[in-house]
């Protein structure tokens, strides 16, 4: 029997007390992302899960770029880099967040795209959702349109789901 995506997940999920700060339980999904089937199962599920609803995939530096590029090429889409501060070099927005161990600050270029253009937002797991939800303010500041928000991982008990909008998210793995 075939295993299924959740399974997959589980399996090639290592779990790490207590980094980078105390009382955190880390999830290091770089084992998912190095297993030939469990990171193309991955990719698939996730540009299918929002099929023809999307015209390009952004994704959050740093663990989102592994994805959004590979989620693109299944869609046969383009890519648009959702940064950490300080590193594109033409005009941006910029948005400040908090995040489950710490605070930084995203931004985009405001010109990447052409507004308008249905966005799925790409990342390798939602805890606080404050990464998320400052990347969505980002995009709506660019006038794009948030086609949804597509996770491996998911912690449920942070609530992040609630910090975005409404808007659609799939999670792949929900703990
Ligand atoms: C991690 C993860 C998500 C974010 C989730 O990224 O890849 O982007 O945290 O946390 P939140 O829901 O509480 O905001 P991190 O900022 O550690 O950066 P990295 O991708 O460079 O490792
Ligand atoms: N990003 C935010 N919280 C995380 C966690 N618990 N494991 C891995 N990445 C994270």
């Amino acid at each position: 029997p075939t295993e299924s995506i959740e399974q997959v997940i589980d399996r090639l999920c290592v779990k790490i007390p207590d980094h980078p700060d105390p009382g955190i339980l880390f999830r290091d999904l770089t084992p998912l992302f190095a297993d030939s089937q469990g990171f193309t199962r991955t990719v698939d599920s996730l540009a299918e899960a929002f099929e023809g609803q999307f015209d390009c995939v952004a994704g959050v530096e740093a663990r989102g770029f592994i994805l959004a590029g590979a989620v693109a090429r299944s869609a046969g889409c383009g890519v648009l880099p959702v940064r950490k501060e300080g590193k594109l070099p033409r005009e941006t927005y910029r948005q400040s967040y908090q995040l489950e161990y710490g605070s930084a600050t995203l931004e985009i270029h405001t010109d990447d795209l052409a507004r308008g253009s249905r966005v799925l937002v790409v990342d390798d797991l939602l805890a606080t959702g404050g990464t998320l939800e400052a990347t969505g303010q980002l995009l709506h500041r660019a006038g794009l349109h948030i086609a949804g928000f597509g996770l491996i991982m998911e912690l449920t008990d942070l609530r992040g789901r609630a910090k975005l909008g409404g808007h659609r998210v799939r999670a792949l793995y929900r703990v």
